[in-house]
């Protein structure tokens, strides 16, 4: 396929800056350079062709260098909006590879976006929140006859695809990545945290220190994000459903309560739950003038911006990414990035090195899913425990960091149930 006269991009002038942002990852992605050299050498992919919905953005687009080096067509989109680098889809034309996206588009664009991506009828796919497969299993069902399996990045993908998979609909195998190791206790955690705070201090150019940062959900994201702002300095609430994950915000210091009354007191908002309507109407009504709101959750449902309109009497941007809402008491709300994740959609996402591990564990996944997809059958399975144990292993080699063996007695003790 002739990836510059199939591809719809903005702007194929910007490439020579998106070159340089791909070349910076690059160069701190030494786990996925390694798997680079090994898919040029196996061809793994030789002859298929691979689609992929993710961020579009530099490290994405370096992982989809790295599935074409083996041997793989690659066609990519975006999975969000607003996260999408118009540089960056320029030069990866000039790579060889067709690009479906641009930044901002209508929701009809970027839903006819996704879709040309899949007019390939891909062997193979790789998808971020679902949207891919949804395509796949409702209305664009004759482009998955020849898909084998794929892989998908984010929690909220996952519990999507297993009630697909509950429901007996799914049509082929995908490995959860975001449920491996390498993926949840790094990118999530740590990618999240900093990478949320990246988007929000850029954008807003205001001190956290002695704010009160209200974090909504206490999964792996939210606990990031907790750290990271008790590390600048905030006063942090959390506010959770799960009473498990409640007990572990108080233990690791976090003052615990209801979103009615963390919202009359926090300065800023950061939701991260992959549920809905998390802050809406009846939190509005009680929050300070100043409240500024954002999302970090995949997509743009966490907080209500349909009720935050219909209470407040004119809207207005008052700076890149910031939308003030004037409410009818005369109080001003803030909302980020439009309430879509706010470390993409105002900001360049996760760190390179996050990122480095998360998108090896996609190389990794998309080669086991190919080499395996008959024997797993249309199932969600996880990452080998052992293909999360090599990315680990790669990255302490990459850092010069070496860790112990176990001795043969020790591994006879483990192994045991009578030694004492
Ligand atoms: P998780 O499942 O570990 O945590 C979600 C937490 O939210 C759970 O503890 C749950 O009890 C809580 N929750 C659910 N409803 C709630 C409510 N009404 N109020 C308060 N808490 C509530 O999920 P994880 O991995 O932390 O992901 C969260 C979201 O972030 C997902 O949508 C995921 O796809 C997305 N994500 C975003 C990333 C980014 O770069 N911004 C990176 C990775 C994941």
């Amino acid at each position: 396929m002739n990836s510059v006269i199939n591809s719809i991009i903005a702007d194929p002038s910007l490439a020579a800056e998106g070159h340089l942002k791909i070349e910076w990852a690059k160069s701190h992605m030494p786990v996925l350079n390694r798997i680079r050299e090994q898919f040029e050498q196996e061809q793994p992919f030789k002859g298929l062709k691979v689609s992929i919905s993710l961020h579009l953005e530099a490290k994405t687009a370096y992982l989809a260098k790295v599935v074409q080096a083996g041997g793989a067509e690659v066609t990519i989109t975006g999975s969000n909006p607003l996260s999408t680098q118009d540089d960056i889809c320029a030069a990866l034309v000039e790579d060889g590879i067709t690009v479906f996206g641009k930044y901002n588009p209508s929701p009809e664009e970027f839903k006819a976006l996704n879709v040309k991506a899949l007019e390939s009828k891909p062997d193979l796919i790789i998808d971020d929140g679902g949207d891919l497969i949804t395509l796949l299993h409702t209305e664009y069902k004759e482009y998955g006859v020849n898909v084998r399996g794929g892989a998908e990045e984010t929690t909220t993908g996952i519990i999507r695809l297993k009630a697909l998979e509950k429901d007996g609909s799914l049509s082929f195998p995908m490995v959860a990545v975001n449920d491996a190791y390498c993926k949840y206790l790094f990118d999530n955690r740590y990618g999240t945290g900093q990478s949320v705070f990246d988007g929000i201090n850029r954008t807003t150019n205001l001190v956290v220190a002695g704010k009160t940062v209200v974090v909504v959900g206490y999964g792996w994201c939210g606990k990031g994000v907790a750290m990271r702002a008790k590390g600048l300095g905030a006063n942090v609430i959390v506010t959770e459903i799960d009473p498990i994950k409640a007990v572990e915000a108080y233990m690791d210091g976090f003052a615990v309560m209801p979103m009615l009354e963390a919202a009359k007191l926090g300065d800023m908002f950061v939701t991260v739950t992959g549920n809905r309507d998390v802050i809406r109407g009846e939190h509005y009504e009680v929050m300070k003038s100043g409240a500024i709101l954002s999302n970090a959750g995949h997509f743009d449902v966490e907080i209500n911006k349909i009720e935050l309109e219909a209470m407040s009497t004119e809207k207005r941007t008052v700076r890149r990414n910031i939308e003030e809402y004037k409410m009818k008491d005369g109080r001003s709300i803030y909302l980020l990035a439009e309430g879509r994740l706010v470390n993409l959609a105002a900001g360049d996402g996760h760190p390179a090195e996050i990122m480095d591990m998360t998108f090896a564990l996609q190389a990794m996944s998309l080669k086991y899913v190919n080499d395996q997809y008959k024997v797993i059958g249309s199932k969600v399975v996880n990452v080998p425990y052992e293909l999360d144990q090599q990315v680990a292993s790669y990255k302490l080699q990459s850092l010069g960091y070496r860790i112990d063996k176990l001795t043969a007695e020790q591994s006879a003790y483990l192994d045991s149930w009578n030694e004492n």
